[in-house]
C-alpha cells in the first residue's frame, strides 16, 4: 500500500509533533524533512560547501544530536535557498514516500513540490508568536540559555526567508487543508489531523 500525508507550515508549528502522532496512528513510516536541510547546515557550519554536504548526505547524519540548535536552524534555512542543495535532497524525500506501507512527510514544500499527488495534504500554522513560545519552551526544556525575543526573531527571520525564496517557497498546496494550532492544545491538534485525513479517504 502505497500513501503519502505531505504536512507543511512554518518554523515550530507543531509539525513534528502532529507528524508523528499521525504516523503512529496509521502506522506509516515518518520522515523529518527538516533535519536533511539541518544536516546540510550543521556541514556548512565547518566550512563545507553546501551542495557537496547535499549531495553526500547520508540517512546517518539525519541522527546527530546537535540539529536541533538554533544555529543550525538558521544554517538550515540558509542552505534551503540554493536550488542545487534542494535538487539533491529530492530522490530521497520521494522514495521515503513511496515506500510500501504509507509515509508522512514534514516540511515546507512536501505538498506542492515533493510529493504534489500526495493521497492527503495539511498546512499547519499558528500565529509567531505561539510558536515562538513552544519553541522557546522546547528549548529551555533541553537546557538551551536563549530569551523568548532572540527565539521570536529567529522564527520570523526564518520564516521570511522560507517563503520569500525562489525555489519552492513555503506557502500551503491549493488542496490542502489548514490547521491553526494557536488555539489547539497538542492532542486537539492531533485530532484534527486525523479527522482531516480520514475525510479525505473515508475507506482509509
Ligand atoms: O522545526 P522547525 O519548524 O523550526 O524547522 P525544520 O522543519 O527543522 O526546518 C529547518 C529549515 O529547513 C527551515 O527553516 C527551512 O528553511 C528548511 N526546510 C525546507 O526548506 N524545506 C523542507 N521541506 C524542510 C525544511
Amino acid at each position: 500500500m502505497r500513501f503519502t500525508i505531505a504536512i507543511d507550515g512554518p518554523a515550530a508549528a507543531g509539525k513534528g509533533t502532529i507528524s508523528k502522532a499521525v504516523a503512529a496512528h496509521y502506522g506509516f513510516a515518518h520522515l523529518d524533512t527538516g533535519l536533511l536541510y539541518r544536516a546540510v547546515g550543521a556541514r556548512t557550519l565547518d566550512g563545507t560547501d553546501p551542495i557537496v554536504a547535499a549531495k553526500a548526505l547520508t540517512a546517518e547524519d539525519l541522527d546527530a544530536d546537535n540539529l536541533r540548535t538554533p544555529e543550525v536552524a538558521q544554517a538550515a534555512s540558509k542552505v534551503a535557498v540554493i536550488g542545487e542543495v534542494r535538487a539533491a535532497l529530492v530522490d530521497f524525500q520521494r522514495a521515503f514516500a513511496r515506500r510500501a506501507g504509507g509515509a508522512v512527510l514534514d516540511g515546507r514544500d512536501i505538498g506542492t513540490v515533493i510529493c504534489p499527488n500526495a493521497e492527503a495534504k495539511l498546512f499547519v500554522t499558528a500565529s509567531a508568536e505561539v510558536r515562538a513560545e513552544r519553541r522557546y519552551l522546547e528549548l529551555v526544556g533541553k537546557g538551551t540559555e536563549i530569551d523568548r525575543e532572540t527565539v521570536l526573531a529567529d522564527v520570523k527571520e526564518r520564516d521570511a526567508r522560507d517563503m520569500e525564496r525562489a525555489e519552492a517557497p513555503l506557502k500551503p498546496a491549493e488542496d490542502a487543508v489548514l490547521i491553526d494550532t494557536s488555539v489547539l492544545a497538542i492532542e486537539e491538534a492531533i485530532g484534527a489531523a486525523v479527522a482531516a485525513i480520514d475525510k479525505l479517504h473515508p475507506a482509509e
